[in-house]
This record gives C-alpha cells, sequence and structure tokens, in this order.
C-alpha cells in the first residue's frame, strides 16, 4: 500500500510561533505561565505542553499571577486589557496574520461601516474578531446567511483566517448586491489555502483519505470537508490509536494530511501506524 502525505500539511507559522513563544516562557520557571484556553486546536499538544509546565486556565480568576500567553486565535481586547491591569505578564501568541484581521475590523468599525465576519460564530478567533468591533460585527457563516442580513449602506467584510475561499467568494457576491459601498478583505490565510489545495490534490489521487488533527480544530474540519467533497473516503482522527484496519481493507494508495495545528511527531505516528497495518 502506497502511502502519500500531502505537500502541504501540518504545522503553520502561525502555530510554530505560538509554541515557541511558550517554549521560551517556560523556561523561566520563577512565576507560573498559563495560556487562556488552549494555546493551539490541538490536545496532544497541548498535553505536551503541560509537562512543559505552560498550564490551561479557562478565566483570568484562574491566574492570580505570572504569565499570561494570549493564544494563536487571538482574545477578546477586554481580557487583554484586564489580564495587564491585574499585573499579568502578557505574551501575546496571537498569528499575526488573525492580528491583521483584528486590525481591519477595527478600521471598518471605526469608519462606520457594518460589520460582517465569515466564520463559525462558536469559534474563538470568530468572537475575538467580533469583539474588536465592539459587539457590533454580525457573523455570517454562508452565502444564504448574507442573503437575509438588511440592505446595508456601508459595509465591510473580514474572514476567519480558515474559510474556504469558494465560500467568500459566494458572500462577496451576495453583499455586493445588498450593499451601497462593500470593502472586502480577503483575510484567509496563505496557509490555509495551501494546506487545502494539497489537500483536495492529494484526495483525487487516491482511495481513502486520512485527516489528522484536533476535533476542535477549525482548519483540519475545513479539510475533512474538502477530501470528502471529492468522493473519496475520508476518516477524520486526532491520533494513530485511531486508525482502523477495515478502512484499509483492498486500498492500494492512502493519503495523509494534517491541519494547521497537528504536530510532525503525531503525523509520524500515523504514518507510522499505517505502515503496520500495511503489511
Ligand atoms: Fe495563523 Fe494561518 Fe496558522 S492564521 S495560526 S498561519 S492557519
Amino acid at each position: 500500500m502506497d502511502i502519500i502525505i500531502a505537500e502541504n500539511a501540518g504545522f503553520c507559522f502561525g502555530v510554530k510561533r505560538a509554541l515557541e513563544l511558550a517554549a521560551r516562557a517556560a523556561e523561566d520557571d520563577s512565576r507560573p505561565v498559563h495560556t487562556l484556553g488552549a494555546l493551539i486546536h490541538n490536545p496532544q499538544e497541548v498535553a505536551r505542553l503541560e509537562a512543559q509546565g505552560v498550564h490551561r486556565a479557562e478565566s483570568l480568576e484562574e491566574v492570580p499571577s505570572g504569565a499570561m500567553i494570549l493564544s494563536a486565535h487571538g482574545v477578546d481586547p477586554a481580557m487583554e486589557a484586564e489580564a495587564k491591569a491585574r499585573g499579568l505578564e502578557v505574551i501575546d501568541a496571537t498569528c499575526p496574520f488573525v492580528r491583521r484581521a483584528q486590525d481591519h475590523i477595527r478600521t471598518l468599525a471605526a469608519g462606520g461601516y457594518s460589520v460582517v465576519i465569515l466564520g463559525d460564530p462558536a469559534h474563538r478567533e470568530v468572537t475575538g474578531l467580533a469583539a474588536h468591533a465592539q459587539g457590533k460585527a454580525t457573523i455570517v457563516t454562508s452565502a444564504a446567511e448574507a442573503a437575509a442580513l438588511p440592505f446595508g449602506g456601508k459595509c465591510g467584510l473580514v474572514v476567519q483566517t480558515t474559510q474556504r475561499p469558494e465560500t467568500l467568494r459566494e458572500v462577496v457576491g451576495v453583499l455586493a448586491e445588498q450593499s451601497r459601498e462593500l470593502r472586502v478583505f480577503n483575510t484567509i490565510c496563505e496557509a490555509t489555502v495551501k494546506r487545502q489545495e494539497s489537500a483536495q490534490d492529494l484526495a483525487q489521487q487516491v482511495e481513502v483519505m486520512i485527516v489528522v488533527g484536533g476535533r476542535i480544530s477549525a482548519n483540519t474540519a475545513r479539510l475533512r470537508e474538502i477530501c470528502e467533497a471529492t468522493g473519496t473516503s475520508t476518516h477524520h482522527i486526532e491520533t494513530a490509536a485511531e486508525l482502523d484496519a477495515d478502512w484499509l481493507s483492498g486500498v492500494q494508495r492512502v493519503g495523509v494530511t494534517a491541519g494547521a495545528s497537528t504536530p510532525d511527531w503525531v503525523v509520524a505516528e500515523v504514518e507510522a501506524r499505517l505502515r503496520e497495518l500495511a503489511l
């Protein structure tokens, strides 16, 4: 059985940067180090960080002192301000591409635009983005939802970094007809686009696709959707232990892709397990 790893898969620039900042913060053990929520959406890597002394807190109340690392997805600016006001050492691991989207939202809100965000309303990146419009942003997940919005005079669109370009095109088409003036900031990140294109290419060449990544990782979920849309049998797993020999019965070529927050060592374990199952 041939095992083919997608050309672009696994850790992106923003995730690597966040992990480097966390590792550096943990070197100084004179104070506790916490992240607010998961630093990245990969439970295996978050567990590895915990072992290094980077603890996960769900709220500022759980962090009486020390350093607080802001996640790669960004946070509500009020939360960041409160952490500083409490005297915490704030380490900003927000991905610069997310930061850029936040900046665009503030510019639009200050310019009197109705801010629309294309993204998953339950995802922390998106709730953080909305907070930069002081709660005045409308979040849509599709062109159909955008079509249901009231006609807007001046409308500004910003996109969750992990959305699909096709969805953005559809939403832009709808909003262009519904607004007198439309400003669009395509804030889908390059790493996302490359991983999606590689996953689609590979899925078209194999009989089974394995998508590796955190269950709540938005970009991993998109990769799964893209692979499924090709008609190729697709399985989303977090670890090698979830691989099922039945999926590979009679299969000659299997493809593997991984979300932007999936560490190389998890992908290597998946590849090794596939080799065992192929024997
Ligand atoms: Fe940043 Fe894109 Fe990764 S937004 S965290 S480089 S997926």
